[in-house]
């Protein structure tokens, strides 16, 4: 399974990647503005630390703006994946960038069937946004178990990138599932590695440990 961690924030992908723990990166326009730098530049620099796949949004939402957007991004470097978002322009857009040979991530999906359409359009990703789902009392993972299985019935080669995780929950049963890939907040990662009965157990052995030394 493949973790990309889900920031712009440039020293949370450096520590991420300090702990081997990321494979790629994902970001969308507001995970950007947050970081209040040019976009252009913060792409680039994260495509410079990263050696993997990096996401990076469109903003035009008509096929040809968003063509040229998905050009301009993917020429400045080759880690890029652009994201397009779940519509039937993007659709458009999907596949005329597959025929180019640029690779597309669609976002902002919600259900199996938008997920379905995403593979068939030759999407090399697609992003089920679980945590969104679960605001709204509907079950996230549900979708993504769909997706897996519909995928796996006809072969696509689109891989599922689990998205807008809020705990380690989420990772847990993306794992068991299957899904290709998570994209995992900073804090989110730091959880999965953190047990009490770990530190309780430390804690215990050093105590012990500095009686031997009196
Ligand atoms: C995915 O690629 C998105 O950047 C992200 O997971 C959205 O998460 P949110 O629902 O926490 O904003």
């Amino acid at each position: 399974m493949k973790f990309f961690i889900d920031t712009a924030n440039i020293a949370e992908i450096r520590e991420g990647c300090n702990m081997g723990m990321v494979d790629g990166v994902t970001t969308n326009p507001s995970l950007i503005s947050k970081e209040g730098r040019k976009f252009e530049d913060l792409v680039k620099e994260i495509c410079d630390i990263v050696d993997g796949p990096v996401s990076a949004e469109v903003i035009r939402t008509d096929t040809d703006g968003m063509i040229q957007e998905a050009r301009d991004l993917a020429g400045l470097h080759e880690n890029i994946v652009v994201k397009i978002p779940m519509t039937i322009d993007g659709m458009k857009a999907v596949r005329n960038l597959t025929e180019e040979g640029i690779k597309t991530n669609v976002t902002l999906v919600f259900s199996p069937l938008q997920a379905l359409m995403a593979a068939k359009a030759g999407a090399t990703y697609v992003s089920p946004f679980v945590g969104r789902l679960d605001d709204i009392s509907h079950e996230g993972m549900l979708l993504v178990e769909q997706i897996v299985e519909i995928y796996s019935n006809y072969a696509f080669d689109t891989e599922v990138i689990v998205a807008s995780v809020r705990n380690p929950l989420h990772i847990l049963e993306s794992a068991l599932m299957g899904a290709d890939i998570a994209t995992i907040p900073f804090n989110v990662l730091t959880k999965l590695a953190s047990h009490p009965l770990t530190d309780k157990g430390l804690k215990a052995f050093l105590d012990d440990w500095k009686k031997t030394q009196s």
